[in-house]
């Protein structure tokens, strides 16, 4: 099932390491985080070592080695968003979600990261939530998203 998919992806690029960061991307998409077959065929198919390419999944953020949930919440921590409150923030999602950062909740549905500066940084405290800046977050206003996020899937489920 991974290969069949990742055939697709790796199609017109086998032997192509310079190639590596735009297929993991292409695989971050399809998986919705890298699987280790994934990394394995990768380093197989381009000709890029497989510890080079464990590094590079590690090193950028936008890649994953676990599932992420349907939801990501990003929660940037960098020192401007700090000063203006994002470890309240953290605090509250893992009050509300009974996860740490970099895990995700047992319904598959939220992931919660963090991130040390997105550049936005004079409209922070900033969240990320599934790719869209949210920023000047409270507490209040972050447990209103994840709550509309869940409750979302929640009448996705009862409707189908
Ligand atoms: S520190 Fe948060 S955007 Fe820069």
């Amino acid at each position: 099932m991974i290969m069949t998919a990742l055939n697709s992806i790796l199609k017109g690029r086998r032997s192509q390491p310079h190639l590596l960061i735009e297929v993991l991307q292409d695989a971050q998409d399809l998986y919705g985080y890298i699987p280790e077959e994934a990394m394995n065929a990768v380093s197989r198919e381009l000709g890029v070592p497989l510890m080079k390419v464990y590094r590079v999944a590690c090193f950028y953020k936008a890649f994953s080695l676990k599932p992420r949930g349907k939801y990501v919440f990003t929660v940037c921590t960098g020192t401007a968003c700090h000063v203006r409150g994002a470890n309240l923030l953290l605090d509250q999602v893992k009050g509300q979600l009974n996860i740490e950062p970099g895990e995700t909740t047992e319904d598959g549905l939220v992931t919660i990261e963090n991130v040390n500066c997105v550049g936005a940084c004079a409209l922070g405290p900033v969240v990320i939530q599934d790719g869209a800046y949210c920023h000047h977050m409270t507490p209040g206003k972050l447990r209103k998203a994840i709550d509309k996020s869940r409750g979302k899937k929640k009448k996705e489920r009862a409707h189908a």
